[in-house]
């Protein structure tokens, strides 16, 4: 048993089987794996005897949810009403040219993920930009290709 399968049922387990709990299981498939493996949608829809289409589309309906490996940085970037104003789309253009991705997608070697978010509660700093935990305040193009390089450097690109 790989891994990945040893957790999948761990969590399986973790949980009695019933369709109530479909949403939180997953939640906990994200959290470990950073997106929900097609084994595990298929070992849930097996351990809750539901129709995996039913789990498909839960899957695609909540953003916190991805069918897509996720990069191993993740990118936030504010698009709310006061980051928008103040040159937000000049800072996704400056991603895309960078890394080459848009709104929720991923680059190649998997070290970033991009997602347009809203309001992050610190318009004081806009335009704001996450990655991790770690938030950019008053994000210019110029910031960009450095805060870039420290993530590049820490993964020894
Ligand atoms: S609008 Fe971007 S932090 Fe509020």
């Amino acid at each position: 048993m790989s891994d990945q399968t040893a957790k999948i049922q761990e969590i399986l387990q973790s949980y009695p089987a019933d369709q109530h709990y479909s949403l939180a299981i997953m939640q906990d498939m994200q959290h470990e794996f950073q997106y929900i493996p097609r084994e595990g949608l298929e070992a849930l829809a097996g351990y809750l005897n539901c129709p995996l289409s039913v789990l498909y589309s839960m899957a695609t309906f909540y953003k916190a949810l991805s069918l897509k490996p996720k990069g191993r940085h993740i990118i936030k970037l504010c698009d709310g009403t006061a980051c928008h104003i103040r040159g937000s789309m000049t800072l996704v253009e400056g991603i895309t040219r960078l890394l080459g991705i848009a709104d929720g997608e991923t680059t190649e070697d998997g070290l970033f993920s991009l997602e347009l978010v809203n309001c992050l509660g610190s318009c004081a700093l806009s335009p704001v930009m996450v990655v991790d935990d770690t938030y950019y305040g008053r994000m210019t193009l110029e910031k960009l290709p450095g805060i870039i390089d420290t993530y590049r450097k820490e993964a020894g690109i």
